[in-house]
Order: C-alpha cells, then sequence, then structure tokens
C-alpha cells in the first residue's frame, strides 16, 4: 500500500484568456495560458488510511471550505491557502482553488495524483460555484501551457497544448479594477443577450470564433497582426455588453497610444471589468500610460506550468 504523506503543498496557476470567452460557454473555441502566478495548498494532518470521494468537495461551500476540511476529513489538521493571482478579476484565482483544493485533498487522503480526475472534479466544483462555466479554466490551471479549448458538449470538451513560437512579443495585463458583478453573472447577462437577440449575438460569436483561429495562427507561425485582432476582439467583446464605461475608456486611451487591448475573462458592466489584455509594440509607452494614470500593470509570462506538488521543505 502507498504511504500517505502527512503534509502534502499543491499549486496551480492563474490564467488568462487570450480570445474567445463567452463564445466559449456556446462551443466556440477558445485560447487560454497559465501565468506565472500561483495558489499553493498546504495541508497538514496525520497518516489516514481511509478512502474519501473527492467528489464531495464540490458540495463545500466555498467561503468556509479551509475550515469544513479539518472538520470533515478524517486526519487533516491544517489548511493553509496562499495565493498570488487577483481575486475575482479574471485571472482564474477560482479555478486554481478549485484545482488546488482537488489536487492537494486526493493526494494527501488518498495519495492519488490523476490529472484527468483533478480536472474533472474542479470542474463539478466551478460549475457548483459559478453557475454555466465552459470548463476552460480548470482545464488550463490544471495541464498549464498554452491551451486551445472547446466544449463540444457537456460529457465531451477537446482540449490541445499549442507549441507557440518562441519569438512570440511580450504582452501585459492592465489591472481595471474588480468587477461589481460575479462571473456567474455577467455569463447570465450575455446569456440573456443571446435568449433576446440570438441570431445577432450568434454572429458575434462567429466573429470572435473567427479571430480566435487568426490568433492561433499568429501565435503558431508568427503571421498576422496582434495588435489587429485584439482591437476587433475587444469591440466584439463591447458589443457583448461585458465592457463598462469606464474600461472603455482605459482602451480608448491604449489605442491612442497606439496600444490595443481587451477585456480578458467574464468582463465587468457596472463598475470595473477585471484585466486588460494589453499590446503594444513599444511596451515603454503602456508603462508610461499605466503610471500616468494611476494604474497597474504587470508584464505576464505565459504558458507556465499546470498543477504541480511543491516541495514541503
Ligand atoms: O473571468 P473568469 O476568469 O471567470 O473567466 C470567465 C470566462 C467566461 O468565458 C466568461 C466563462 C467561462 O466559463 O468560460
Amino acid at each position: 500500500m502507498n504511504k500517505i504523506p502527512q503534509k502534502v503543498k499543491v499549486s496551480a496557476p492563474g490564467k488568462i484568456i487570450l480570445s474567445g470567452e463567452h463564445a466559449v460557454v456556446y462551443g466556440k473555441p477558445a485560447i487560454l495560458s497559465a501565468i506565472n502566478r500561483r495558489l499553493t495548498i498546504e495541508i497538514c494532518g496525520k497518516k489516514n488510511n481511509g478512502d474519501f470521494d473527492l467528489g464531495k468537495l464540490s458540495g463545500f461551500s466555498m467561503d468556509f471550505i479551509v475550515n469544513e476540511l479539518t472538520k470533515k476529513i478524517d486526519g487533516i489538521s491544517d489548511v493553509k491557502v496562499r495565493s498570488n493571482i487577483p481575486v475575482g478579476s479574471g485571472m482564474g484565482s477560482s479555478a486554481a482553488f478549485a484545482v488546488a483544493l482537488v489536487a492537494s485533498v486526493g493526494k494527501f487522503v488518498n495519495n492519488e495524483w490523476d490529472t484527468e480526475k483533478i480536472n474533472r472534479l474542479a470542474y463539478l466544483f466551478e460549475k457548483k460555484h459559478h453557475g454555466n462555466p465552459s470548463g476552460g479554466d480548470n482545464t488550463v490551471c490544471t495541464f498549464g501551457k498554452f491551451l486551445w479549448y472547446r466544449k463540444e458538449l457537456e460529457e465531451y470538451k477537446i482540449f490541445n497544448p499549442i507549441s507557440v513560437l518562441k519569438k512570440t512579443p511580450p504582452l501585459f495585463v492592465i489591472d481595471t479594477g474588480r468587477p461589481m458583478e460575479s462571473t456567474k453573472e455577467m455569463v447570465q447577462i450575455v446569456g440573456n443577450r443571446y435568449k433576446n437577440s440570438h441570431t445577432k449575438t450568434d454572429l458575434v460569436f462567429e466573429r470572435i470564433e473567427e479571430i480566435t483561429k487568426y490568433f492561433l495562427k499568429f501565435l503558431l507561425t508568427g503571421k498576422g497582426d496582434i495588435a489587429k485582432l485584439i482591437r476587433a476582439n475587444q469591440r466584439l467583446l463591447k458589443e457583448l455588453g461585458v465592457v463598462s464605461n469606464s474600461t472603455q475608456d482605459i482602451v480608448k486611451r491604449i489605442e491612442a497610444i497606439g496600444g490595443s487591448a481587451k477585456v480578458s475573462g467574464a468582463g465587468g458592466k457596472k463598475g470595473a471589468s477585471g484585466i486588460l489584455l494589453v499590446y503594444h509594440d513599444d511596451p515603454e509607452k503602456l508603462f508610461a500610460f499605466a503610471d500616468k494614470s494611476g494604474l497597474i500593470i504587470h508584464k505576464i509570462n505565459l504558458g507556465e506550468e499546470g498543477a504541480r506538488i511543491e516541495k514541503t521543505n
């Protein structure tokens, strides 16, 4: 029998969506990438020979999960969560939490590491807490890298790592702030638009799909105009109603200095819209702009590793 560890530390990366958010909920493809920010869960306790059904984790409430683990799973005495992924801004903090939770409990209790299973159960957790997710976030937080992702059916989701050209230009993230709406609410807003204006909304999704394919080509071959793709994508997200006025104002100002920016993730309508994915062929201009405007800008490393076991000592 496998020896069950007494201290387990697991981490999962945050993510950004390069292209295809919202449309991905309706079966269109998306390109996602794991980023160099991580959430870590460390579980300590006594050796436990019991089995625990990891499927039960999705039923735990998000706010109290750390306490619930120590109460409901024999042997666990302490759980620590650390993260440098901003919460609720489109960088995958909730998916990274779901992935790291399932993975760490599975490793602690059953000494198992099965990424397919981790991904499947993290998806259940996301569904329980966020309504109708595409499953893209948990998949990239589990497997890492750059992923091409498409949900064909609830029961059948396709994803493939993308071998991205080394000379892909640097991309940046500007934080517009935490949206007032949750991801679930933003997905519902688009859902209502889809219900009320089916043909028009379908057309927007089709145009987003087209951009996502051009984006894929750009990543694979370097051919294409990334600035144009980001701008066109932003216009379509605006049309879907997931960009607030204040965010659109920031986007316009970035475009005015020769850059391009799009909402990455669910967006936000009333206040802020989470993070913007930003490109400029002269990044110094972006830093000067962010500085002048009091906005936080980060260079992000893409294609990072997925969920992994961290050394405990
Ligand atoms: O903002 P996030 O990290 O919650 O990303 C949501 C992405 C959506 O496409 C809007 C929803 C989904 O489930 O894919």
